[in-house]
């Protein structure tokens, strides 16, 4: 019987190796695996042999069928490589081709300089906060000094939501600056206070290479006791210097803000010329980055922060200005038109 056995193992497994479609191996199965097979019947009868036969034919008979098995996986596994090599062949399907890639999404130029920005003045303990882009007449003028019929309004073409009232008046709009914030940040937030805030802002205008209806804009506002301009200054110094670069010089000059006393606005060298003088900088080698100030006394006490006792200075940042000085873009509107040959150079 164990002779048997070992004939039938290497007939088979001879067998086995000429085999070259599933059909064949199905049938090679059914022969020598399958219910009626001499093997089967060798394992189901090995209960009536002779005590002493029992463990050598029923190890041999197991081991057997193992090493069929095995080699009918192998086979099985080589057949399948074997069609695919085929089909390749034929060309209907080329699976050494990489596959296509994904299409996937970058992070837009603004928002870039958003968080580059951000990462700048938390680093220095500003805190990020944000506010509405439709928001109240009260938050955009009035309470930054700006009351009906004052001429900075008219330096704001405003997109009203609402309709008038019937004196008139309109109260609904969407915010002009990102100043709005700070008189929502003084009303909510406990002293001191270290904030920036970025993001949309709107103003009723016609697109050219340099304006956009809808653009962005960074603010920030500091607010403690003993606050002065020297802490504006060094505040200020020193986001220029990690954005444009430890040696650009900078500028602090005069400006007007309702919102501040006094107003400054600060300027750093020419990009391009480094202060010679050129086309971009309008032959002043100066580019006018952003605006900033001590905080009105007026702003502070309105929001209900003692102007006795803190003292508080403020900034805010055009935001589409700083990647185009950087790459030399020479059309606001690019940012906004969806093209991605252009967004994917970022
Ligand atoms: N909100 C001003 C604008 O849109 C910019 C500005 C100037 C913001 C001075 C400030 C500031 O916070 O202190 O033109």
């Amino acid at each position: 019987m164990l002779q048997q056995l070992e004939e039938l193992k290497s007939n088979a497994l001879q067998e086995l190796a000429s085999i070259a479609d599933a059909a064949g191996l199905e049938s090679w199965r059914v022969r020598y695996l399958g219910k009626k097979s001499a093997l089967n019947a060798v394992l189901r009868g090995i209960s009536c042999l002779p005590l002493n036969d029992r463990r050598a034919v029923g190890t041999l008979a197991n081991q057997t069928k193992a090493a069929l098995e095995d080699g009918l996986q192998q086979k099985e596994l080589a057949l399948r490589e074997f069609d695919l090599a085929a089909i390749a062949g034929r060309e209907a399907v080329d699976i050494t081709l990489p596959g296509r890639p994904l299409p996937v999404g970058g992070i837009h130029p603004i928002t870039r300089t958003i968080y580059e920005i951000c990462d700048i003045f938390t680093s220095m303990g500003f805190q990020v906060v944000e506010g509405p882009e439709v928001e109240w007449d009260y938050y955009n003028f009035e309470a930054l000094n700006i009351p009906e019929e004052h001429a900075a309004r008219d330096t704001m073409a405003t997109s009203w939501v609402d309709a008038e009232t019937e004196r008139g008046e309109r109260h609904m709009l969407l915010r002009t600056h990102t100043t709005a914030v700070d008189p929502r940040v003084l009303e909510t937030m406990e002293l001191p206070i270290r904030v920036v805030t970025a993001g949309k802002v709107y103003r009723y205008e016609a697109s050219d290479a340099t304006h956009t209806p809808m653009f962005h804009q960074l603010d920030g506002l500091a607010v403690d006791k003993g606050i002065t301009m020297a802490d504006l200054k060094g505040t200020l110094y020193e986001f220029a210097r990690r954005f444009f670069g430890e040696e650009r010089r900078v500028r602090f000059r005069c400006d007007y803000f309702p919102f501040v006393e006094p107003g400054v606005e600060m300027a750093i060298e020419c990009l391009v010329c480094r202060g010679a003088g050129c086309r971009l900088c309008g032959n002043s080698g100066w580019l006018e980055i952003l605006g900033a100030g001590m905080t009105h006394p007026g702003v502070l006490e309105r929001a209900g922060v003692d102007s006795q006792v803190y003292t508080s200075f403020a900034f805010g940042i055009g935001l589409e200005r700083l990647p185009m000085l950087r790459h030399g873009i020479d059309d606001i509107r690019l940012f906004f038109g969806s093209d991605l040959r252009f967004l994917r150079q970022f």
